[in-house]
């Protein structure tokens, strides 16, 4: 199948787990490049439920080897707890099969309390963050104060630098008036963590060199979406690291021309969680979807915020991401309206935009235009193949496409495996 950037079209959520897990057939190799355990992806086989935060998509077919990337911010004690989870629920993780990468950057229980104090502090100005330490670890990584997981495996030099760090950060948290953390605690923690991923820890980028010698396909496992991208989001309610295709690139070691496609996965509607701008949301789908039990956040349980398809994000997402094909999630979500709006562009002012501003104060004040499609009022959860989709879904999927101005290639009619439609 070629190596694969696969990205989030919109905030986040878009059903990129499925897709991943899904895609992950024609793969050897599935690697996530960046963000840490702030993502949820969700995969669903049979009546069983695995939820990924760090471990790549792709584990839960056990022939085929995931990858934790360079670019990508672990919380080592989480990253035992989820192996041990899915360990729990019959997933095999040996040696061989999952690699760390020894430069990725550790996050620490001072910087989940950082986010969260920086949260309180901003008030209602809040980003919404998952208050996993995301932000200040990335922070620490780009003040180049950071420790890795090459620090990790070697204990002495480990717990001296961390005692130097746990003293900083107590002393930051304290002036933000904060819990302090117990030294002793964490370099325990850490350490023991440390034993259980020692077999996995390995420098990535030259088994991923060898991997691409040997001819083998890979695919690159995005998380959040591309409105939450730390450059081309809308910030600063995004998260803090490069969730657009050339994270995947800086992230995981890989040189760009080794790339050969990349797909953009977006929901048939629009959906966000936390702060910041939306300008399809719609209570009224919102309310929909809650009332079908749909739309929690798979990492924190929020309720996400829902709107109509947003074309001017999706068409700025396929200009940045460079998208080749698309795979539409979540149609199902409207089998039960009458009609469908759709936003093609944004009105700001007087003035009509195709992309969205830069300023996300202007975001917020932009009036979307909508577009009126007709529904398809049945259900489609059990179309197996594009003819068995009502005329009007199609009709449906193929506006969005080409608003987006990418190709159509899947489109998904339910969260399990086989409610996945290949164009
Ligand atoms: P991710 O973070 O992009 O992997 O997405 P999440 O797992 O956070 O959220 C997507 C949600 O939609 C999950 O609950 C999936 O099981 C579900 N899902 C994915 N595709 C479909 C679909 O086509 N239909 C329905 N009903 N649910 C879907
Ligand atoms: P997946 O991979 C949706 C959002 C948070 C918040 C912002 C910053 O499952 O699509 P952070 O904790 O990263 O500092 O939070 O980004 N966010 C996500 N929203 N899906 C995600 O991941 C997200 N990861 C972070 O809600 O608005
Ligand atoms: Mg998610």
């Amino acid at each position: 199948m070629a190596n694969t950037i696969l990205v989030g079209a919109q905030w986040g959520d878009e059903g990129k787990g499925k897709i991943i897990d899904f895609l992950t057939e024609h793969a050897d190799i599935v690697v996530r490049s960046q963000g840490g355990n702030n993502a949820g992806h969700t995969v669903i086989l049979g009546a069983k439920k695995y939820i990924l935060h760090l471990i790549p998509s792709g584990i839960l077919r056990r022939e085929k080897v995931c990858v934790i990337g360079n670019g990508v911010v672990i919380d080592p004690v989480s990253l035992v707890g989820e192996i041990e989870t899915l360990k729990a629920q019959g997933v095999k993780i040996g040696k061989g099969q999952f690699l760390i990468s020894d430069a990725a950057h550790l996050v620490f229980p001072y910087h989940r309390l950082l986010d969260e104090r920086r949260e309180v502090k901003k008030g209602r100005n809040k980003i919404g963050t998952t208050k996993r330490g995301i932000g200040p670890a990335y922070g620490d990584k780009a003040a180049r104060t950071g420790l890795r997981m090459c620090d990790l495996m070697q204990p002495a030099l480990f717990t001296e630098k961390l005692r130097l760090k746990v003293r900083e950060n107590n002393a930051v948290l304290k002036a933000l008036g904060g819990a302090s953390v117990s030294f002793k605690e964490v370099n325990d923690a850490c350490l023991g963590a440390a034993e259980k991923l020692r077999p996995f820890v390995t420098n990535t980028v030259v088994y991923l060199h060898e991997a691409l010698k040997a001819g083998r396909n890979i695919l690159f496992e995005g998380a959040q979406g591309t409105f939450l991208d730390l450059d081309h989001g809308t910030y600063p309610y995004v998260t803090s690291s490069n969730t657009t295709a050339g994270g995947a690139c800086t992230g995981s070691g890989v040189p760009p021309h080794r790339m050969d496609r990349v797909i953009g996965v977006m929901k048939a509607y629009t959906t966000r969680v936390g702060e910041g701008p939306f300008p399809s949301e719609d209570v009224l789908v919102s309310d929909m979807l809650h009332g079908m039990g749909r739309e929690y956040g798979a990492t924190t349980g929020r309720a996400r915020r829902c709107g109509w398809f947003d074309a001017v994000a999706t068409r700025y997402a396929a200009m940045i991401n460079g998208i080749d094909d698309l795979a539409v999630t979540n149609l199902d979500g409207l089998d039960s309206l009458e009609r469908i709006k759709v936003c093609t562009h944004y009105k700001l002012g007087r003035k009509q935009l195709d992309v969205p501003p830069t300023d996300t104060r202007q975001l917020a004040e932009c009036e979307p235009v909508y577009i009126e499609l007709e529904g398809w009022g049945k259900p489609t959860t059990e179309a197996k193949r594009w003819g068995e989709l009502p005329a009007k879904a199609r009709e449906y999927l193929k506006a969005i496409a080409e608003l987006t101005g990418a190709k159509l290639a899947i489109a998904s009619v339910g969260p399990g495996r086989d409610q996945t439609i290949v164009l």
